[in-house]
Order: C-alpha cells, then structure tokens, then sequence
C-alpha cells in the first residue's frame, strides 16, 4: 500500500524540486568567450553613388527600389513599394500565380516629400491581399514599355510545427562591407528578413543639400536584389530618426516612414514604428527603441495587448526585434537599452520570449538565458542572474555601414555574454518545427555558409513542457505516485 503524503511534504517536495533547478541552472553555464578572430575588411565607406551596385533599372520612369513586407497580420498579404523617378505613373500591382498570366491586379497609393532641398521620387505602395499560403506570385508594376516583373513565395499556413527560415540583418548601410553582408545572406537560404534598424546611413550626409535623400534612394536600389524578392520585416533605428533642425526638418523618420509601411494596423497598433506580425510558426514583436515606451504610453498600452493575443499552441515561437540592445558589453552603446530593460524586461519573462534581436552596436553578441528582474532600486541583486524563463539577447548591428566596427569590448568579459566578436554578418534562425530551431551567426570573411558561432535554440514551449516533465519524474520517484498542485 502506498503511504499517504501530506500537504506539508509535498509542499517540502516542492521546494527540492525547485532547488534543484536553480542549482542546475546555475552549475550549467559556460564561460563566455571574445573572438579573438582578426577580420579583414573593407575600408568603412559608402559605395560611390555611380557604383552599378547602385544601377537605374533601363526606361523612362522604370519602378525601382522596389521592396516588398508582410501585409496583415497572419501572412497573407503583401505590401509592394517602388518608386518612380519623373513622373508618379500607375500605383498599380498585376499578379498572379504564373509569368505569363496575370489573373489580379490591385490599385496602391503613390505619395511624394521633400527633405531641405531634395525631392523624392514619387514612392508607391500597394497592398495585395488574400492570397493563398505557400504560393509563388508573379508580379509587375510599372507601364508597358519600362515594366518590371518579380516574385515573392507567400509562407505556410500559421501552424505550430510550421519550418520557417528567418534571416537577421541589422545596421546595414551601403559600403562593400554591407555589400558583403547582403550577397552573404541571399545565398543563406532565408526566407524573410527580420531587420533590426538603421537601414542607409543617408542621415550621415546632413550637411549637404541633398545626399540625405539620394543616399536613401541609392539604399532602396542595392538592397531591391533581396528585398523585391521577399519580405523584409522594418523596425527603425536612430539613423531613420533624422532630426535636423538646422536644415529645418523636425518631423522623426520622415524617409523612412514614407518610404517603407509596416502592417502595423492589423496589430491594432497606432503607429508603424511598432507593431506585431505572424508569420509560419513565429509570432514577431516589433518595438521601437526612439518612441516614447513607460508606462501608459501608446507602445507600452500597445505591447500590454500585444502579449495577450500570443497564442503559443499556434505560434511557440516568441520573437522580439528592437534597435537598442538590452544586454550590450561592447564601449559602443553601453547601457543605452538600460531605461527599456527596466520597463520590459519583466514582460519578457513572464511571457516567456525565446529570443530578442537588436542591432545598434556594430558587432556582434549573444548572450546566455538572464534576468535582471529582481533589482527594483531598493533591494534585490543588482546582477543578471541564470534565468531559464529569459530570451536568448542576440545584437547583430555588424551589418557593415559607414561607421565601421564597434571594436572594443569591456573587460572583463561579463557572466551573461556567451560570445562576442566584432566582424561584419548576419544571423538566420531555421525554425525546424514548435521545439528547436538552428541558429547561425555567418561572419562575412568566412566565404559563404561558414556558421561562426552556433546552437540549437530550445523553444520556451519545449523547455515548459520539460519542465513539467521533470516535475513529473522527480515528484513520482520521490513520493511513488505523481502529486497534483
Ligand atoms: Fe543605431
């Protein structure tokens, strides 16, 4: 006959159990390591502005820097943008599922600014939706005789075991470092770009007359080989800000807003600056490092909800993109995510993120599963400690813009910084179904598919299930029969 536990021993089994898992956690991580691995690169540059990396597409006002993003909420529609430099023409999309027919057409938008003495082109977007998943669309914009035609693959249908491949690309601009990176990524595999602000550098050129917006329509033509192809998920960096008073513009990331939309109202959200998507078996949060984020403003009202229509047995992928790291140990940056860390950081917990990629600081580093919760000004460790509920912090800003590398780290190197190195790459995450996903960081000198540093990311859906799992186990072998709590 079994004997009979009490409340109190179970209580007591309990507390061993949880013990043991702290304990666990603790003994079971790794010094972090600093590449030492001496990159060889390219001067920090921009391209010059009459590089064929750069080209006009032939024709009078042929579309060009056309890219395309996510259009709703669940991946089945698509925003297409170009823009057509002497004349607005047709905003007009032809698609369909084959090159020679173009069964659909839907009409888009078209839209103008001027930043100090430049003029844009005349920038169109048009959102094409209801589309099947897992499809191949053709499609064309543009008049007859300078008509250009593309395609995109629509993802699989929200599922949990969904495999999907994302790709990271952060801090990019337009040197032959950031040309590295882009042909390095287009040859990864990825199926969409997660990326993670500071996309030309063109506010770089402040105080010329019109390479600000030059430079954003040079960028919009050297990354078309990738992003007319398929959809590059936008969030903003400081570089998209663009507050130059001197020159008379005040209004924040007025390029980029008019030049790249965002699906940010099918997240119910107010502002594209921020705003969710899902996508395959991920659902992907959006923040925005340069809009206001404590408490009770639209962002942190927006994120509050957000979390709430995450729905793990449809999406066990939780992934966040935000501009400025959390967790940073380079001199470039350094405790700049600190005011979002202390407003966030909780939620991340409790909602239990697998991972957060940032970018800003220009190298690359990731970290081991940590919080810094329990410091709350007046007591607690001041420390990040071992967290299994905690995302995975990864910074990928070592796209390769003009700036250069952010080449000194501190020393020494923290407990939390599992590896860091500051080359130019990119990142991808191959979601293989809701427990693992392959993760790659691709340094650019390593020649094509060289991963530098790699792992196997464990969901926090899978480490949940373990969890309840091993409580299973350790309460029957200790008590002989499984107590219910
Ligand atoms: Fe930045």
């Amino acid at each position: 006959m079994m004997p009979k536990v009490s409340r109190t021993q179970s209580l007591l089994v309990l507390l061993a159990f949880i013990s043991f898992v702290l304990l666990s956690s603790v003994n079971s991580r790794n010094a972090g390591i600093t590449s030492t691995f001496i990159r060889s690169e390219w001067p920090s540059v921009d391209i010059p502005l009459d590089n064929d990396a750069f080209a006009v597409p032939k024709g009078h006002n042929a579309p060009q820097q056309v890219h395309i993003t996510q259009g709703d909420y669940d991946g089945k529609a698509v925003i297409i943008s170009w823009v057509t430099a002497d004349e607005p023409g047709p905003s007009k999309v032809q698609y369909g599922t084959s090159t020679t027919r173009y069964d659909f057409f839907a009409e888009g938008t078209v839209r103008n600014y001027t930043f100090y003495k430049y003029k844009s082109g005349y920038i169109h977007h048009c959102l094409i939706d209801g589309l099947k998943y897992n499809t191949k669309y053709y499609y064309k914009i543009g008049s007859s005789d300078s008509s250009r035609e593309f395609w995109f693959q629509t993802p699989p249908k929200i599922d949990p075991d969904a495999p999907y491949k994302f790709g990271i690309i952060g801090d990019l601009g337009q040197t032959y470092n950031s040309l590295s990176t882009l042909e390095h990524y287009m040859q990864s595999g990825g199926q969409t770009v997660l990326f993670v602000g500071d996309l030309s550098y063109a506010d770089r050129y402040e105080y010329t007359d019109v390479d600000v917006g030059l430079r954003w329509d040079t960028w919009g033509r050297f990354v078309e080989q990738s992003t007319a192809y398929q959809p590059w998920i936008w969030s903003a960096g400081n570089h998209e800000i663009e507050y130059m008073p001197h020159m008379g513009e005040v209004i924040p990331f007025k390029s980029y807003l008019h030049r790249y939309t965002t699906p940010y109202m099918a997240s119910k959200s107010s502002s594209p600056l921020w705003y969710a998507i899902r996508r395959a078996s991920a659902h992907i949060i959006v923040l925005s490092s340069y809009s206001p984020f404590v408490k009770y403003t639209p962002q942190w009202m927006w994120l509050k909800e957000e979390f709430g229509r995450v729905d793990r047995e449809k999406t066990p992928w939780l992934i966040i993109l935000m501009h400025v790291p959390i967790y940073n140990s380079n001199e470039a940056h350094y405790m700049e995510g600190e005011s979002i860390r202390a407003e966030f950081e909780s939620w991340f917990i409790r909602y239990k993120v697998d991972v957060v990629f940032a970018g800003h600081v220009h190298a690359y580093e990731r970290s081991y599963r940590i919080s810094n919760i329990r410091y709350n000004v007046t007591s607690g460790d001041r420390y990040p400690v071992p967290d299994k509920l905690a995302p995975v912090y990864i910074t990928v800003g070592d796209g390769g813009n003009q700036e250069g590398l952010a080449g000194r780290f501190r020393d020494p190197q923290p407990d939390y910084s599992a590896f860091r190195e500051a080359s130019y790459g990119h990142s991808t995450l191959e979601i293989k179904n809701r427990t693992h996903a392959i993760y790659h960081w691709n340094r650019n000198d390593d020649g094509k598919k060289v991963a530098t540093d790699s792992f196997i990311l464990h969901s926090q859906y899978w480490a949940s299930n373990r969890r309840r799992k091993l409580k299973k186990h350790y309460l029957r072998s200790a008590v002989g029969h499984i107590t219910t709590y």
